[in-house]
């Protein structure tokens, strides 16, 4: 559908659910495997792009930390998000709203100031060089202890420019939301917005306790919201945003395939559904190739798509004057 896919290239676009350890494209992977002398499980690109066939969600879990052992040093944390704002860039992406994991470098040893500043430089950078315009939400691993997440929070309450948001992420069946509760208070005390991931192998319960526990401004996923008549009620209701992922949802099985994904569905109910790539390098395409591969598949018309991407502006953390300067803009391109 060349008229769609032209649209969706140029209007502009917000992603709101990217984890930035999920944009690890597998060249880069062995260049700071060399770098630092580190030994990957692989022997070839081609041997990488091959193991990722996915069953559920831990087993792409499993590989995904694996390969963050490459990264050590401030400036691999640079050179893993500039290689990402470089695709924003090509894509048309304004707005960026960036998960990462502390958790996972600390744990080996990787001083948090190095993750965060050189995080934080190369999307400062990328204001400056691409005009794209971004914030870092801090993720707790949830298969970790509250403990653990605790004394995360208060480390990164040093970097706190840094950072405007946190979330929840990793192994979600077993790990409710409720057992961050007083984390989440902690942060929203320090005036951080919160968000977590709920409903994507986690059942319906888990999306009613992130919003009144952890008071999440938006659901990462949600999908199995449809479950819940109630629920759906509610979400609607407040237009809770959902950050869906299509490409993620169809490799972590989630659902079948993508010509039975609920996104439409979800935009007919009156969901404010967003579209967004969660692990890029891992599930075949960014933003752009989730609009583009969603499309296809549901056969979006062209107003879905420019509600979508009207979606990903309202539901972003941008401040307000920000939010109407792009979506006049928005509607300018339609
Ligand atoms: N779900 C939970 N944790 C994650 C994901 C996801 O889709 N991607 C990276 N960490
Ligand atoms: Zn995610």
């Amino acid at each position: 559908m060349p008229d769609l896919d032209a649209l969706i290239h140029a209007i502009p676009k917000a992603e709101l659910h990217l984890h930035i350890e999920g944009t690890l494209e597998p060249g880069l992977m062995f260049e700071l495997a060399r770098r630092n002398r580190v030994t990957l499980a692989y022997d070839s690109v081609d041997a990488v792009r091959r193991a990722y066939v996915f069953s559920d969600l831990q087993s792409f879990l499993d590989i995904y930390y694996a390969a963050c052992s490459v990264l050590r040093l401030e400036q691999d944390f640079y050179d893993l998000a500039w290689a990402y704002l470089e695709r924003a860039a090509a894509q048309n992406v304004q707005r960026a709203e960036i998960f990462f994991d502390p958790q996972t470098h600390t744990h080996r040893g990787v001083p948090l100031e190095a993750v965060t500043s050189g995080l934080h430089r190369a999307l400062q950078d990328g204001q400056d060089r691409f005009g794209i315009s971004s914030a870092l939400i801090l993720c707790f691993l949830r298969h970790l202890s509250a403990d653990s997440a605790m004394s995360t929070l208060r480390e990164a309450l040093h970097y706190r420019h840094a950072f405007i948001a946190v979330g929840l992420d990793s192994s979600e069946v077993g790990h409710p939301p409720e057992k961050f509760r007083a984390v989440f208070e902690t942060a929203l005390g320090e005036g951080l917005l919160t968000v977590a991931h709920a409903g994507e192998e986690g059942p319906p319960a888990y999306v009613w306790q992130a919003l009144d526990a952890l008071h999440v401004r938006r659901v990462d996923h949600g999908v199995r919201c449809l479950e819940d008549p109630a629920l759906v009620e509610r979400l609607v209701a407040e237009q809770i945003p959902l950050t869906v992922c299509p490409l993620s949802n169809v490799k972590l099985r989630v659902v079948p395939t993508l010509a039975r994904h609920p996104l439409k569905q979800m935009l007919e109910r009156g969901l404010r559904a967003t579209v967004n790539s969660d692990d890029p390098a891992y599930f075949g395409g960014y933003v752009e190739d989730n609009l583009r591969a969603a499309g296809a598949a549901l056969d979006l018309s062209r107003d879905d798509v420019v509600t979508l991407a009207r979606n990903s502006f309202e539901a972003s953390f941008l401040p307000s004057e920000d939010k109407l300067r792009i979506l006049q803009q928005l509607e300018a391109t339609v």
